[in-house]
C-alpha cells in the first residue's frame, strides 16, 4: 500500500475521567502528527456521588476523533493511512444500556463514586463465617471488597434503578466499562456493534478469575450478575471490530487496555521487575510481575497488566490505587477557590513559607491503596496562625507524593526487592516541584519520561500489534527523560513522612 507523508498511523482513543483525546500517532513510534483533546465534565448528584453522562463520554471521544483527523488532513496527511485505533479508558467506571435502542439506562457510575458503602455493608454481611473479610473475594479476583470496584455499582444499579432490572429481566440489558461502551458504539452500537472488553479492564470489574481469565461463576453469584449482561473477555491486543462510521470508518480496533495498564505499556515496562506512576486525577503505581500473580499483604491489588494477543500468555501487575491526585487541585480550583488555574498551582507552593507542617489528606473518596478505609474523609491537619492559602496549596501537591510512599512502601514489603528508580509520567509530572518533592518523600531517583502521554502511546502500540502481530515488541524511543534526585537527609524524610501518618489516622472513621 502507498502511504501518505507520514507513512502508516495508529490512532489512539484515551478517555480519562477529566478529559478524552485522540491521538494519531506514526506506526510503531511516539511521534505524535495530530491530536484533539477535549475536557470531561462530572456530576455530582449527591454527597459521594460521582456520575458522567455515557452520551457526552461517546460526544467527546467522537469530536476528539473528527477534530484530529482535520487537523491531519489540513497537515497534509490522509486519514486512510491510519491502519489501527487503540482505545483506553478510566477504569471500572460503570455504564448500563440497553442492547436494542442503545440508550443508557442510567448515568455512568464514576470509580470515585462512594454511593454503594451500604452495599459494601450488606455484602460484608453475606461473608460466610460471619468474618466480614474484605479479602475474601481476594484469591479469586486479586480486588478487596470496596465501593471502587465495577460489580459493586453493577450490583447498586440492579438493586435501585427500575429500568436497569427490567432490562435484566428482558435479557436487553448491557454492561461495560468505558472501554466496552466506546467499542460497542464505535463499531455499529444496536446495528452490531462489538460487545467486548480487555482482561485488563475486566480485571477492574471483581468479576473475572484473575487466573483463568474468564468471568467467575462464584463471582458473578456473590454479586448477583447475570451472565448475559457481560461482555465477552478477549486480549489486549487484536482485532475487536471496525469503525462503523464518520472520518476513519473501516479502520479495526485492534487494541485495548484500561489507562493505568496502557501507561504501563507506553512507559515500556513490559518486562517483570518495572514499573511506573501515573499521575491523573487518581494516581497509580503498577509494578509488572511477569507471569506470576502476587497476593500483596500490604494493601496492593492484583491486576492483569496485558495479554498481548490472544495466544500469548498474560502478564500481571501489583498495583498501588491513589484515589485523589490531581482531584485535589481540581478541588481546591473549583470548590475552594484558592486556585485560578491548576497550572498556578507550582508557584504558588514554591511561595509557601517552609515553617508551617500543614498536612492535607484528600480522603475524598475514602483511602484506598494502602488503607481501603471508605469511612476515611479529607482533613488538613497542623494549621497555625502563620497558615495561608500557600501552605494548603503545597500540601495538596505534597499528599499525592506521601501516598505514593505509601505505596512504594508496600510494594517493597510485597516484592522484596526495593524499587531503584520510579517511572513516572501524567498531567502532574509536568510540575518540577512535585516531581522534585516526590523524590525527596521516597528517597529514590524519579525520572520522568521524554513522552508523558504514555497512555495513550500504549493503546496504540498494543493496537499496531494487534495488527501486525506479535512476534517481537522492541521498545520504542521515547526521547529523553529527566531525572529528580532526592535532595533531603533520611531524617528529614522520616520526619515528614511521620506528620503525614499521624494526619492520616485523623482522617479515618469520619464516616460510617
Ligand atoms: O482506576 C481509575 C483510573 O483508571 C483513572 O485514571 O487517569 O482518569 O485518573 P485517571
Amino acid at each position: 500500500t502507498e502511504f501518505g507523508p507520514f507513512g502508516p498511523l495508529v490512532g489512539s482513543i484515551d478517555e480519562g475521567t477529566s478529559s478524552a483525546r485522540f491521538i494519531i500517532f506514526k506506526a510503531n513510534s511516539s511521534e505524535v502528527v495530530a491530536s484533539h483533546q477535549k475536557e470531561l465534565s462530572k456530576n455530582f448528584p449527591r454527597e459521594g456521588w460521582v456520575e458522567q453522562d455515557p452520551n457526552a463520554i461517546l460526544e467527546v471521544v467522537v469530536t476528539c476523533i473528527q477534530k484530529a483527523v482535520e487537523k491531519l488532513v489540513s497537515l497534509g496527511g490522509n486519514p486512510k493511512d491510519i491502519i489501527a485505533i487503540g482505545v483506553t479508558n478510566q477504569r471500572e467506571t460503570t455504564i448500563v444500556w440497553d442492547v436494542i435502542t442503545g440508550k443508557p439506562l442510567h448515568n455512568a457510575i464514576v470509580w470515585l463514586d462512594m454511593r454503594t458503602s451500604s452495599t459494601i455493608d450488606k455484602l460484608l454481611d453475606t461473608v460466610p463465617n460471619k468474618t466480614r473479610n474484605q479479602n475474601y473475594l481476594k484469591p479469586l479476583c486479586g480486588l478487596p471488597l470496596s465501593p471502587y470496584f465495577s460489580a459493586v455499582k453493577l450490583r447498586w444499579l440492579s438493586d435501585n434503578v427500575d429500568a436497569v432490572k427490567n432490562a435484566m429481566k428482558a435479557g436487553t440489558c448491557c454492561f461495560g466499562t468505558v472501554d466496552t461502551w466506546i467499542i460497542w458504539n464505535l463499531t455499529g452500537g444496536p446495528n452490531g456493534g462489538k460487545h467486548v472488553t480487555d482482561v485488563s479492564n475486566a480485571s477492574r470489574t471483581m468479576l473475572m478469575n484473575i487466573e483463568t481469565l474468564e468471568w467467575d461463576p462464584l463471582l458473578l453469584k456473590f454479586f448477583e450478575v447475570p451472565k448475559s449482561v457481560l461482555p465477552e473477555i478477549r486480549s489486549s491486543s487484536e482485532v475487536y471490530g471496525y469503525i462503523a462510521e464518520g472520518p476513519v470508518k473501516g479502520v479495526p480496533i485492534s487494541g485495548c487496555l484500561g489507562d493505568q495498564q496502557a501507561a504501563l505499556v507506553g512507559q515500556m515496562c513490559l518486562q517483570k521487575g518495572q514499573a511506573k506512576a501515573t499521575y491523573g486525577t487518581g494516581c497509580f503505581v503498577l509494578y509488572n510481575t511477569g507471569d506470576i500473580r502476587v497476593n500483596s499483604s500490604r494493601g496492593l491489588l492484583t491486576t492483569v497488566a496485558f495479554q498481548l494477543g490472544k495466544d500469548n500468555p498474560p502478564f500481571y501487575a501489583l498495583e498501588g490505587s491513589v484515589a485523589i491526585a490531581g482531584a485535589a487541585l481540581g478541588w481546591l480550583k473549583e470548590n475552594i477557590e484558592l486556585l485560578d488555574n491548576v497550572k498556578d498551582s507550582q508557584e504558588i507552593a514554591a511561595n509557601a513559607t517552609d515553617s508551617g507542617s500543614v498536612v492535607f489528606v484528600p480522603a475524598f473518596s475514602g483511602l484506598y491503596a494502602p488503607y481501603w478505609r471508605q469511612d476515611a474523609r479529607g482533613v488538613i491537619c497542623g494549621i497555625s496562625e502563620d497558615t495561608n492559602s500557600n501552605n494548603i496549596v503545597k500540601a495538596a501537591l505534597e499528599a499525592v507524593c506521601y501516598q505514593v510512599r505509601d505505596i512504594l512502601d508496600a510494594m517493597n514489603e510485597d516484592c522484596g526487592i526495593p524499587l531503584q528508580m520510579l517511572k513516572v509520567d501524567g498531567g502532574m509530572t509536568f510540575n518540577d516541584l512535585v516531581m522534585q518533592m516526590q523524590a525527596d518523600l521516597v528517597g529514590i531517583n524519579v525520572i520522568r519520561a521524554g513522552f508523558t502521554e504514555s497512555t495513550a502511546l500504549g493503546a496504540a502500540l498494543v493496537a499496531y500489534w494487534g495488527v501486525e502481530g506479535h512476534t517481537q515488541h522492541a521498545p520504542i524511543e521515547t526521547g529523553a527523560g529527566m531525572t529528580f534526585m532526592p535532595q533531603i537527609s533520611d531524617d528529614e524524610r522520616d520526619m515528614r513522612y511521620k506528620q503525614w501518618k499521624m494526619a492520616v489516622e485523623r482522617s479515618l472513621g469520619w464516616e460510617h
